[in-house]
């Protein structure tokens, strides 16, 4: 079992990245249509107005000051930057927002690698389609490069906005509604048990087994405190918070080993027809997967059970009678962006031995090149240059680094974008042998 024994992304590089100044380039361009583009501090007045902008950006309604303190508490991970337009009557209002961090992302192979994580993007609808996004984006990704990031990642509210800077959904992720009188469990039934526990307890213990897991699943990154709160509804400003279920699956010699949280509808129509929504489920082995679902689906007065932010090949459907009692709706998910081709191959696992030569465009320069990419039997790859012609035996792969980066995690095949006609390949079949995995890659939240 891997546990993140050292993190990738030490303590100290975190913070030197939350300090970093604002990208020059950017600042520059944004100054020329006079915008001032600057950092705002998590501690400071500026924190309040930045807030507000964020939530206004996401058709939100206007946060109270005891919301404020409470986002304040919890947003000391990241770095936040706004664009100010000091020609506009609120002036301390930012007109553009954008927060980052630096996290750890996992790739295949049990491993992870530090990842610039970007979030909170927004542009208010007075100063829209005139290139702030572009220049906050392109900003925090020159940032990261410069700051030696491997990586960037997002998550997205609308598919079309990102593939311009080099970014490709890399993990899926799928939303379940599941008839359950049909479902008809025929999994495991673990030994263990199953409690309910304080919310609080639950917010207590999901960080740990959390950090046990994530390493085993391509896609998933370390989860930042605040997240757990929300989940958990801890937070002081949480609304309906009670409503929130907790659970527990405790293995046989008494550790915690799963742990979900849920919230049920009831049908006032019909009271055996209540919906559960579940809101997070996190399992530490099989037996605990088991347990927490078998419990979901078989609770009396309920109907339906819906979860989002699942993994495109759950085990949960070979655990149901009747598959057809499931619908799921698959979506773009976890977003990725490769920004130092050598780092980024050579921090992964493959699916198996090859040479492959790749010639890697991209728009922004980053990652523009041709790279040799050796796997060798134990699955490990090494990058070098690729200066001359095509060595012997080598499988030809031109692609955007979008495209490289839609791989990287394992979830598409080379051999399904040769056919999309967005990579070209002189053996596809070969490449997708070595750049798959065999197992989905999942991102269980969203940020
Ligand atoms: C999405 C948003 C940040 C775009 O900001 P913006 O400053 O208007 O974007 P820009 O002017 O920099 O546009 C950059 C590019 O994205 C494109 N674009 C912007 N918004 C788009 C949209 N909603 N759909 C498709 N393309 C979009 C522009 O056409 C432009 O393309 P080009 O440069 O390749 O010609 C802004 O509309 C917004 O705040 N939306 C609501 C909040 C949100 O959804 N944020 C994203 C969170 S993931």
């Amino acid at each position: 079992m891997s546990t993140p024994d050292t993190p990738v992304a030490a303590e100290s590089d975190r913070a030197a990245f939350r300090s970093g100044s604002v990208d020059e380039q950017s600042r520059t361009r944004l100054a020329e249509g006079g915008l001032v583009y600057r950092r705002t501090s998590v501690d400071g007045e500026d924190f309040a107005p930045w807030l507000q902008s964020v939530a206004r950006g996401f058709q939100d309604g206007e946060r109270s000051d005891e919301h404020i303190a409470s986002a304040r508490e919890r947003s000391a991970y990241r770095r936040l930057t706004g664009v100010y337009d000091p020609a506009a009557p609120v002036s301390e209002a930012p007109v553009a927002t954008i927060a980052s961090w630096l996290g750890e992302l996992t790739v295949p192979g049990h491993a992870a690698l530090p990842s610039c994580a970007i979030s909170a993007v927004t542009v208010a609808p007075t100063h829209r389609r005139r290139g702030i996004a572009r220049a906050m984006l392109e900003g925090e990704l020159r940032s990261a490069h410069a700051a030696g990031v491997p990586v960037a990642m997002l998550t997205v509210s609308e598919s079309p906005l990102y593939g311009r800077y080099g970014f490709a959904p890399a993990a899926a992720s799928a939303s379940w509604r599941i008839e359950t009188r049909r479902a008809a469990w025929i999994g495991p039934r673990p030994d263990g048990r199953v409690d309910f526990i304080p919310r609080q307890r639950l917010r207590e213990l999901a960080p740990g087994v959390h950090d046990r897991v994530r390493l085993r699943v391509a896609g998933e990154i370390d989860v930042p405190g605040s997240h757990w709160d929300r989940f958990a509804g801890t937070e002081p400003t949480a609304e309906k918070a009670g409503d929130k279920r907790a659970i527990q699956y405790t293995d046989p010699s008494g550790e915690v080993r799963g742990l979900a949280l849920y919230t049920v509808r009831e049908n006032h129509d019909d009271f055996t027809k209540a919906t559960v929504n579940v809101a997070y489920l996190l399992a530490d082995g099989d037996d605990a997967y088991a347990a927490l679902w078998r419990f979901l689906l078989e609770l009396d007065l309920v109907a339906e059970v819906h979860a989002d932010e699942l993994s495109v090949d759950e085990p949960l459907r070979w655990m149901i009678a009747d598959q057809r009692a499931a619908t799921v709706t698959v979506r773009d998910h976890q977003y990725v962006r490769i920004l130092d081709v050598t780092a980024a191959l050579e921090a992964r696992r493959y699916g198996a031995p090859g040479l492959l030569a790749l010639d890697v465009a991209d728009s922004l320069g980053f990652t523009a090149g041709r790279y040799l990419l050796e796997v060798g039997p134990d699955g490990r790859g090494s990058v070098s240059a690729w200066d001359g012609p095509l060595p012997a035996g080598a499988v030809e792969v031109a692609l955007g680094v979008a495209e490289l980066s839609a791989v990287y995690l394992g979830g598409v095949s080379v051999a399904t974008l040769v056919s999309a006609g967005r990579v070209s390949a002189s053996d596809p079949g070969a490449a997708s042998r070595v750049l798959g995995w065999h197992t989905a890659p999942r991102l269980s939240i969203w940020y």
